[in-house]
């Protein structure tokens, strides 16, 4: 499903209706996975990070956080804001999968799944499993259900919008979302929608212990999170 790395490696992603938005929604996800950072001596993963532009305050928590994003333009963007930066490292999907073993406290994938296909996602679970430290925590963010996907998401922006002073551009937002590439790629690529069991049944086979957070990461409650240890 690289057809969606080439819908996110743009400048200005159209999923973000404006600047306040995209740093709205990057402090609110950095403030969720920060709550999850179990020391300051931990080891931190964030993979398809996006625009991370919160980023310090996981890394703030922690002892190093390494961001993995595999949009190539993307990625150049979050180098140089990150550049000299003490604790982040930016790197590529590529550069992560020769990582060594046992490297992280804690691995963050939130909002990628529903553009991975099934197999690419049980890959994924098993390189994580192999980068975690015994004991590490693996949070798996932002899993669209089957159902009522689409209303539920643009529901969530307009209230995210309202109560973060951008309701206007975010219902413009959406009617731009709507004549994107976006709903093309949904129809040609697809998106990947999971249930609570089937996601719980995946890790088992993955050889996780899961089970789904009290909440989401992110505004949208709607889709879910879940925590997953290696068996
Ligand atoms: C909605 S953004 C999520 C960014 C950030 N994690 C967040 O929650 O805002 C989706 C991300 O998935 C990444 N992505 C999409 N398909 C991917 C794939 N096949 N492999 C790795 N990353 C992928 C994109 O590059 C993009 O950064």
């Amino acid at each position: 499903m690289s057809d969606w790395i080439d819908f996110y490696d743009l400048k200005h992603s159209v999923i973000y209706v404006n600047a306040r938005h995209r740093d709205v929604h990057y402090r609110t996800i950095a403030e969720d996975i920060r709550a999850y950072v179990p020391s300051p001596t931990a080891h931190v993963l964030d993979y398809g990070c996006g625009e991370a532009t919160s980023a310090d305050l996981i890394a703030t928590a922690s002892a190093q956080l390494v961001l993995v994003e595999a949009a190539p333009n993307v990625r150049a963007s979050l180098t140089m804001r990150y550049a000299g930066h003490p604790k982040i490292v930016v790197i590529s999907a590529e550069q992560a999968a020769a990582l060594p073993k046992a490297s992280f406290d804690l691995i963050v994938m939130h909002s990628v799944a529903q553009y991975l296909g099934e197999a690419e996602l049980d890959g994924l679970l098993t390189m994580f499993r192999a980068l975690l430290k015994p004991g590490g925590l693996f949070v798996l963010g932002d899993i669209v259900p089957p159902h009522l996907a689409a209303p539920a998401a643009a529901f969530a922006l307009l209230r995210f919008g309202a109560a973060d002073g951008f309701f206007w551009a975010a219902a413009f937002g959406l009617v731009r979302i709507f004549v994107s590439d976006y709903l093309r790629l949904k129809k040609t690529v697809g998106l990947s929608h999971y249930t609570e069991v089937a996601m719980l049944e995946r890790f088992k086979r993955a050889g996780f212990a899961a089970e789904r957070a009290a909440r989401n990461i992110g505004h949208n409650q709607h889709r879910m999170t879940f925590l997953a240890r290696a068996l």
